[in-house]
C-alpha cells in the first residue's frame, strides 16, 4: 500500500485480503487471551478486529498493549486476512502497534443510566449511536441548504439578541442587557418578513430558544430551527415547499447515511423508500372529529398536544397537513381566512412518532388586525412599531414557516426522546456540558 493512512471502513473489503495497511484510532474492545490481544479498533467510518500475537512485538510493546484500557489512541500496521471468525469477516493481524495516549479508566462501561451519559456526553459522543445520529444530522443540514438554494433562496441571518416575542410571551428566554430586559429569540420570522421586501425569498438554520418549562420528549430550550420566508406564496404553496422540504431531507439520508439509518432504525430505510408526496391535509375541524371518533376527550378549541398528535398521525401511513387552526391557539402574524375569519391561513405537518414538525402561515398584512392581534396577547405594541411598518409600505401577501430540526432527526431516527438529536441538549433541568 502506498497510502500512509486508510480508513476502517476501506480494510472490510476483499480487496485489501493480504495486504498491508496502516491504521489509526481508538481501542474500542480489548480482551487478552494468554498470548494474544484482541482489540477492536474505532475510527470515525468503522470498527474492525485487530489481533496482536506476543510473539510479533517486543515483549515491552506487549505488554503495554495488553494493559491498554478502553479508548486508547494507538496507531496500527499489519496485515488484512479474511476470517470468517471476525465480526465484518476481516481482522487486520498486527506487525506493530505504536501508542498514541494510553487512556484512563472510561467513565462509560457496560451498565449506564441516562443521566450518567447526559453527565458524559463529550464522551458518549464517541459512541456508535452517537456517530449515527450525527451523521445523519449532519446529512439532514446539508440537504436542507441545498433544497432551499436550489430553488433561489436566499440564506438570511437574523438577531439572536432581541426585544420582541414572535411566539408568545410565555416561553422567552430573558438576557441582561446592561440592565435592560431583552431575550433570546424564538424565531428568525419578524426580521425575516421585513428582509424579503428587498431581497426576496430567503431561508436560514439557526438556534432558536424556548424557556418551554414542560418536560416533554420533544421539546428543547435551544434547538436548531430552518425557516423559510417567501414572496407571493399562498397555504397551498407554502404546503407544497413543506413537503418538498421533507422528502428532499428524506432522499438524502437514504442516499448518505443508509447504513447509519438502519444501524439505529432498521424498520426506517423501508419507510422513507415509500415515502412519497402528496400527504395528506386535513382541517382542524375534520382532525377534532377524527380524534373524537378515536375516544379522545378532546373539543374544538383545543391545541394538541403530545397524546392528540400521536393518535392523529398514527390514523395516517404518511406525514399529516393539518390546516386551519381557530386564530386563537396560533400567533399573531397569522392571517384570518376571508372565507371564515375565525380561522387562520397556516398549518401544522404531523409526522408518527413526534408530533408537529413544521409550523407555516401566510401572513397578516393588515397593521389593525396584527394590533388587535397583539393585545389580545397580552403584547405592547408600540414595542412592534418597527415590525407593523413592514406593513405600512408596499407589503405583499407573504408566507413562511420553521421546521424543528431535532424533531425531523427524531422522526428519522425513531429516537425516543429529542436530547439524542443534538450533541449537547438544553432541556429545562440541564444545561452541562
Ligand atoms: O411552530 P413554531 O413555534 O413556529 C415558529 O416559530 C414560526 N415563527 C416559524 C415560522 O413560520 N418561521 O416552531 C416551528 C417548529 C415546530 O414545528 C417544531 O418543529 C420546532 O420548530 N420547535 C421546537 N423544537 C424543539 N424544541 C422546542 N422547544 C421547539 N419549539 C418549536
Ligand atoms: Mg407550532
Amino acid at each position: 500500500m502506498n497510502k500512509d493512512w486508510m480508513d476502517v471502513k476501506e480494510v472490510l473489503d476483499d480487496k485489501y485480503t493480504g495486504k498491508k495497511v496502516n491504521l489509526r484510532g481508538w481501542i474500542h474492545r480489548t480482551r487478552n487471551i494468554g498470548n494474544m490481544v484482541f482489540l477492536n479498533l474505532r475510527d470515525p467510518t468503522g470498527i474492525v478486529q485487530v489481533t496482536v500475537a506476543k510473539d510479533e512485538l517486543e515483549e515491552d510493546r506487549f505488554e503495554e498493549v495488553k494493559s491498554l484500557l478502553i479508548e486508547s489512541s494507538i496507531k496500527v500496521t499489519g496485515q488484512v486476512v479474511s476470517d470468517q471468525r471476525a465480526p465484518d469477516g476481516f481482522e487486520v493481524r498486527a506487525r506493530d502497534v505504536k501508542i498514541v495516549h494510553p487512556a484512563n479508566v472510561f467513565p462509560i462501561q457496560e451498565d449506564h443510566s441516562v443521566e450518567h451519559l447526559l453527565e458524559n456526553r463529550h464522551l458518549w459522543l464517541r459512541s456508535t449511536r452517537m456517530r449515527n445520529i450525527l451523521s445523519i444530522r449532519s446529512t439532514v443540514f446539508g440537504a436542507i441548504h441545498e433544497f432551499f438554494r436550489s430553488k433561489g433562496y436566499k440564506e438570511f441571518q437574523s438577531p439572536i439578541i432581541t426585544p420582541l416575542a414572535c411566539e408568545g410571551g410565555a416561553t422567552l428566554f430573558p438576557v441582561d442587557y446592561f440592565d435592560e430586559e431583552v431575550y433570546l429569540t424564538q424565531s428568525w420570522q419578524l426580521y425575516a418578513e421585513a428582509a424579503i421586501f428587498g431581497l426576496g425569498n430567503i431561508y436560514t438554520i439557526a438556534p432558536s430558544f424556548r424557556a418551554e418549562k414542560s418536560k416533554t420528549p420533544r421539546h428543547l430550550t435551544e434547538f436548531w430551527h430552518a425557516e423559510v420566508e417567501g414572496l407571493w406564496l399562498d397555504n397551498d404553496e407554502l404546503i407544497e415547499l413543506g413537503e418538498g422540504l421533507v422528502l428532499h431531507i428524506a432522499k438524502k439520508v437514504l442516499e448518505d447515511d443508509r447504513q447509519e439509518l438502519e444501524n439505529i432504525y432498521k424498520d426506517g430505510v423501508e419507510y422513507l423508500e415509500n415515502l412519497e408526496g402528496p400527504f395528506p391535509r386535513i382541517t382542524y375541524e375534520e382532525a377534532i372529529d377524527l380524534l373524537k371518533k378515536e375516544g379522545m376527550e378532546v373539543i374544538y378549541g383545543d391545541d394538541f398536544g403530545v397524546p392528540e398528535e400521536k393518535k392523529l398521525t398514527s390514523l395516517f401511513d404518511k406525514p399529516v397537513f393539518v390546516t386551519h387552526y381557530p386564530k386563537e391557539i396560533k400567533a399573531f402574524y397569522m392571517k384570518r381566512d376571508e372565507n371564515d375569519p375565525t380561522k387562520v391561513l397556516g398549518y401544522d405537518l404531523m409526522v408518527p412518532h413526534v408530533g408537529e414538525l413544521i409550523g407555516g402561515s401566510v401572513r397578516e398584512t393588515d397593521v389593525d388586525s396584527l394590533i388587535a392581534r397583539l393585545k389580545e396577547e397580552g403584547e405592547d405594541p408600540s414595542n412592534y412599531e418597527w415590525f407593523l411598518d413592514t406593513r405600512r409600505y408596499g407589503s405583499v401577501p407573504h408566507a413562511g414557516y420553521g421546521l424543528g430540526i431535532e424533531r425531523v432527526i427524531m422522526w428519522l431516527c425513531n429516537l425516543d426522546h429529542i436530547r439524542d438529536a443534538i450533541p449537547f441538549p438544553r432541556t429545562p433541568n440541564r444545561y452541562r456540558p
